[in-house]
């Protein structure tokens, strides 16, 4: 069988634990899994793309099949040029739907060889994004259990605040 390759693309700001589980789950399923780091000019991110490059590697302690890079422009270019047969994304609530249906559809007609597979989020993590994260975490909420240690120590970081503030 040939070497099964999937894309796993998003904005990473910061990766959580729900991210965490879809990779992993994906490794279950594809022999390389290459997160994709979306750059995106228009949107200020609390992380450099260098750093979450680096959080998600260290998250996944540099897994041999897991590879991360960067990509600006058009996911399938990306997908295309990683040699991706497949875009994973996870979904969390009905309300992730209609903007995933949509973005598969564009990407299909860009690119119809490439297949999108969604994937349920794990039960624990479906009320769980980014952007919630660093909302929590900004007002001093706990954010711990959201995110791999090593990204949860750099949001701290980042945030000015010290464990337990
Ligand atoms: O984590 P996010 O922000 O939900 O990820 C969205 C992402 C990066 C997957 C999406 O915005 C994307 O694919 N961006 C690349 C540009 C592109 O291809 N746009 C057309 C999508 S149909």
């Amino acid at each position: 069988m040939s070497h099964r390759v999937a894309v796993y693309p998003g904005s990473f700001d910061p990766l959580t634990n729900g991210h965490m589980d879809i990779i992993q789950r994906s490794l279950k399923c594809f022999d390389t899994v290459v997160v994709g780091v979306a750059v995106n000019p228009a949107k200020v991110p609390l992380f450099s793309e260098e750093e979450r490059v680096e959080q998600i590697q260290t998250a996944l302690d540099h897994h041999p099949r897991v590879q991360v890079l960067c990509f600006q422009g058009l996911l399938v270019n990306f997908a295309r040029e990683v040699g991706a047969q497949v875009v994973v994304r996870g979904l969390r609530a009905v309300s992730d739907f209609e903007y995933e249906f949509q973005m598969a559809h564009m990407n299909t007609h860009l690119a119809p060889d490439l297949e999108t597979l969604f994937m349920m989020t794990g039960a624990d993590h479906f009320y769980v994004s980014s952007r919630l994260v660093k909302e929590v975490g900004r007002l001093g909420g706990e954010t711990r259990r959201f995110l791999p240690p090593n990204v949860y120590s750099a949001l701290l970081e980042k945030l000015g605040l010290k464990e337990g503030e």
